[in-house]
């Protein structure tokens, strides 16, 4: 089995979009993630997944982190977050429970971390949901490596 046709298989399940935000010592740090899943409602609990070869995986190691559940007009925000900066930034910072987040998401949810699994090449962080915000309006997705839309709104 192919590794990139394995891509392309897993690219036929389509996903919401989201960038994940967390504090570091100096600035906030945030990064797309589209492997975002609910796992548990009592506890409440997230699970991201994030490649060994991010920033992001010391960044969360121990860390609170905000999942900023993108809009359908936030496709630059998703394109800034995930190594290709715009500028002037597409997005304004606002204040959280727990850091700083992406203003206008469709929904935020704010996490202490709860636990780190070995994920293969990827790495399983679980937080404990402790504040979550949502908002009406249409997401952002992804599916077949392409942004795209919720047809028939
Ligand atoms: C739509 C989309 C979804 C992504 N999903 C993930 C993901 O779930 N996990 C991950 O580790 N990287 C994901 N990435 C890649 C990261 O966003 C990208 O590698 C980013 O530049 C990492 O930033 P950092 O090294 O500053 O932490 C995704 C990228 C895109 C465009």
């Amino acid at each position: 089995m192919d590794p990139k046709d394995f891509r392309n298989c897993m690219g036929h399940f389509a996903t919401g979009v989201t960038v994940v935000t967390s504090e570091t010592e100096t600035k906030t740090h945030g990064f797309t993630v589209n492997s975002f899943t609910s796992v548990s409602l009592d506890p409440m609990l997230v699970l991201v997944s994030v490649d060994r070869n991010t920033k992001a995986l010391d960044v969360l190691k121990d860390n609170n982190f905000i999942v900023n559940v993108l809009r359908d007009d936030q496709q630059d925000t998703a394109m800034h977050f995930a190594g290709r900066p715009q500028d002037p930034k597409p997005f304004e910072w606002e204040k959280g429970l727990l850091g700083q987040r992406i203003k206008h998401s469709l929904a935020h949810i704010e996490c202490e971390p709860w636990v780190a699994y070995d994920g293969g090449d990827h790495v399983l962080y679980l937080g404990e949901v402790k504040n979550f915000e949502y908002y009406s309006g249409q997401p952002l997705l992804y599916f077949c490596g392409k942004f795209s839309e919720v047809t028939g709104k």
